[in-house]
This record gives C-alpha cells, structure tokens and sequence, in this order.
C-alpha cells in the first residue's frame, strides 16, 4: 500500500487545514480546522433523538446513523471553511463503539486516498486534550514571567478573561456551528492565546514553537460519558496517566442519576439545570475516595441517590433539583480536590479541563475560581468539551508534526487508552501506542 505524502504547508507558509471526522459515539461530527488551532468549521450532527426511547446509545442504530449522516457532514464542514480539499484528513480511530469507529474512519482513508492527502488515525481521549488548544478556549490566571498576557493580535492584556462567563448553560451537542464565529459561544477568543507556552517542554519536534495554547506542563481533568482520568500533559504526545476512575465514568454517573430521576438521556445536561434550582447542601452525599490517592470511583455515589430515592422519592421539581444539586456537588468537589492533589504531587500549576462533563457549570466556576488563587486554568468552550471533530483535526494536526501519517492499514480499536509514553513503559497493557 503507498503511503501518502507527508503534511504540507500553504503557499504562505500558514499550517495546513485538517479535516478532522469524529464518528465514535452518537455525534457524527466533521471540522476544518488550521494549524492545529483556528478552527474554520464545525459540524456536530446529534444522534440523541435516535438514541433517546432507548435511555443510551444503542451501538448498532449509531454505526447506521454515522453512515447516513457523516457525508453531508462533511460538505458542510468543507463548505462553511471555503475548503475545496483540505490538506489532510484525521479521523478518531478510537476508543469508542466499534461500528461507529469504523465508518468515520473508512470515509477518512477514502477520502485520503482520492484527495492524495495525509490520513491521521487519532486517539479520541487525546483529541479531548486538544479542545483546550482550539481559538476560543478560555483562560483564567496569570502566566508565569509575562503577566498580564498580552493578545497576540491586538497587544491587550487577556490575563483573567473569564472564559465561560455568558457561556451558553443549555449547551448540549450543536449543529452547524458558524465558521465565522467558531465554537465560542460566548467565550473570549483571545483568551486562548497564551505565549507562555514552554515549547522545550515534551516532545514538542517540528511543533510551531510560537502555536497559542496553554502552558505547559499541565494537569487535564479528562471527565467524559465514558472516562474519567487525571493526566499530566508535558508536552505534545506526551501524556502520563496519574489516576482513573475504578468504576462508572462521572458522565455516566450524571447519566445514571438523570435516569434515577426520571429524566431523560443525556443526564448531564439536564442535571446541570435543575441544579441551579435546588440546595447543594440539602442531601449529604459520599465524596467516594476523596481522601485516597488520584484514582476515582462513582458508583457508590449512584448507589447513595438510589437509596436516597427510594426512601425519599422525589415527586416534585424542588425535591428532584434538591438532588441533582446535592449530586453535582459531590462530584464536583471529588473532582476539584483530586485535581488539586494531582497539581500539588507533580508541582505543576497549569490545569486544563476537557471532555464532555467539562460542559458542566459548576464544574467550570469552580476552576475558574482556581484562576484566582495560584494556578493558570484552561478550560474549552462549551461546545468544544463534548464530542466534536475540531479536536480531532487539532490532535491531528499535532500528531501529523510529530509522527507523520498514519498507515492507510490502520484499523479502530474499540478500546485505546491515552498514547502515555511515559504510562506505556510503566505497564505494557497500557496499550499506549498502537503499532496498528
Ligand atoms: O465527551 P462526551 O461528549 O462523550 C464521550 O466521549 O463520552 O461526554 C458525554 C458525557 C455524557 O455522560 C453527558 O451526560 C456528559 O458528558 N455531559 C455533562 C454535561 N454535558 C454533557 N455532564 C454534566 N454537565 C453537563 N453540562
Ligand atoms: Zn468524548
């Protein structure tokens, strides 16, 4: 099989524009996005509706719905980008539901092969991390030795520009985002823009030295419907794993609670505002293993609202948004301290949050809090946390500078931890970096 041509630059030397395709759960998902950062469309078709009588994904109804719906996805995403042919194509090759990974993959190999660009297989927890990367991630806190930060464009101070503020609460999955405006509804597009990047941090070869993002080394709370992890990012394609949770994921914790409820699916988002009507402190709930090292546990806390619930059902929406408080105030105080923890044992002050959960409002005030006392926090757009492609186009891009295409034989892995370098070489299930 000939391998493809390596990653171009434009004419004017600006990075090249990744088509990046996202197909590995019920988001069919495409995005144009340049130099790993500017992202010039974005297309998130949601499932949900198909999804929803059943109370989840059903595996088989999304790999079918990917088919059907990932080609207009795609034009529209070269459309609203005014691309004719991208410079290269990335595809989330896993982890997720295997019959979903394989459409978004095969239609980017085909599209690769008949546009002879580079195809770029990527880890799907690993494009989570690059959502921070993206124009449009907000940033709260001071940047070590060039406070306040300066905007690239424009020289004003964005030091402790609130990135989330007026940030859309009702944000679910979104269709046809405005490639004008790009994903960030409401956050401050220069905000990402941090210069105090540590481009010798990692193994940053071949990577822009001067490509916006945030500081590094950082610790990214990776909080998804399928994940839960702590992850010290020190530089690209440089990730260690330091804690996971033993259980259910936190989204799958809110999704379980919402249907606990009575509520529908996906829980997140419908926990998160009934939240803002109920009393945090009216129902004590376990904070699991707040005390125990960095891994994470939440089944026990489901187990505490369904015994809750059965002693004192909620037959009203005050009652109903007494828990859903309670809940959400648990799992964020869980997931503040252990990130906490986490920054404190490997001395780093950079955080980052990332994965659909991040969507979460308290969750978001809650590190932008941190922003105020010593650490530099970084945190997505809304629309950015959950399932998307720009992320995959921007991790594409990243990987394209550092590795090179992938092999057009590689195939989707239904499970695929986090490419850990440094993780992989301390357990070799780890599972870190696939030979394909
Ligand atoms: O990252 P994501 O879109 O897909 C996976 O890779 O899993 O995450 C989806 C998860 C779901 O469990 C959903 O309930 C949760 O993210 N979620 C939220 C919010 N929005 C989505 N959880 C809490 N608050 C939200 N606002
Ligand atoms: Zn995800």
């Amino acid at each position: 099989m000939t391998e493809p041509p390596p990653a171009e630059h434009s004419a004017a030397g600006l990075p090249a524009a990744v088509l990046g395709i996202e197909t590995s759960c019920d988001e069919t998902a495409a995005a144009v996005v340049a130099g790993g950062h500017q992202v010039r469309s974005s297309v998130v078709t949601s499932q949900i509706d198909l999804h929803r009588a059943f109370g989840g994904v059903v595996p088989e109804i999304a790999g079918r719905a990917h088919l059907q719906l990932l080609p207009a996805a795609v034009e529209q995403a070269l459309a609203d980008a005014g691309t004719d042919v991208p410079d290269a194509v990335a595809a989330t090759a896993g982890p997720g539901l295997l019959g979903a990974l394989v459409v978004g993959v095969s239609a980017a190999k085909a599209l690769a092969l008949a546009w002879d660009v580079p195809f770029v297989a990527v880890n799907h927890l690993e494009a989570h991390l690059y959502a921070a990367f993206l124009e449009g991630a907000g940033h709260t806190g001071r940047v070590p030795n060039s406070a306040p930060t300066a905007d690239r464009t424009t020289g004003a101070p964005t030091s402790g520009a609130g990135p989330t503020s007026g940030a859309d609460p009702a944000a679910g999955p979104t269709s046809a985002a405005d490639p004008a405006a790009g994903p960030t509804s409401g956050a401050d597009p220069a905000a990402g823009s941090t210069s105090g990047a540590d481009p010798a941090a990692g193994s940053t070869a071949g990577v822009d030295p001067a490509a916006p993002g945030p500081t590094l080394p950082m610790i990214v709370l990776l909080v998804s419907g399928g994940h839960t992890m702590l992850i010290e990012m020190a530089g690209h394609g440089c990730y260690e794993l330091l804690g996971q949770t033993l259980d259910d994921a936190a989204g799958e914790a809110y999704d379980k609670v919402a249907r606990l409820l009575g509520l529908g699916y996906p829980g997140g988002p419908v926990i998160d505002r009934l939240a803002t009507e109920g009393d945090p402190q009216a129902i004590r709930f376990p904070r699991p293993m707040l005390a125990d090292g960095l891994d994470f546990s939440f089944s026990g806390l489901k187990t505490a609202v369904a015994v809750h619930l059965r002693r004192h059902p909620a037959t009203d929406r005050a009652a109903q948004a007494d828990v859903a408080a309670s809940f959400q105030r648990a799992v964020t105080d869980v997931l503040e301290a252990k990130t906490l923890r986490a920054a404190e044992a490997r001395g780093v002050n950079s955080l980052c949050l990332a994965g659909g959960v991040a969507a979460n409002s308290e969750l978001r005030a809650r590190f932008e809090a941190l922003g105020t006392q010593d650490y530099q926090v970084f945190i997505p757009t809304r629309a950015m946390c959950t399932d998307n492609a720009a992320m995959v186009a921007a991790a594409g891009w990243y990987q394209l500078q550092r590795q090179g295409p992938s092999p057009l034989e590689a195939s989707p892995k239904a499970t695929w931890t986090i490419p850990t370098d440094r993780a992989a070489s301390r357990s070799s299930d780890q599972g870190g970096n696939p030979s394909w």
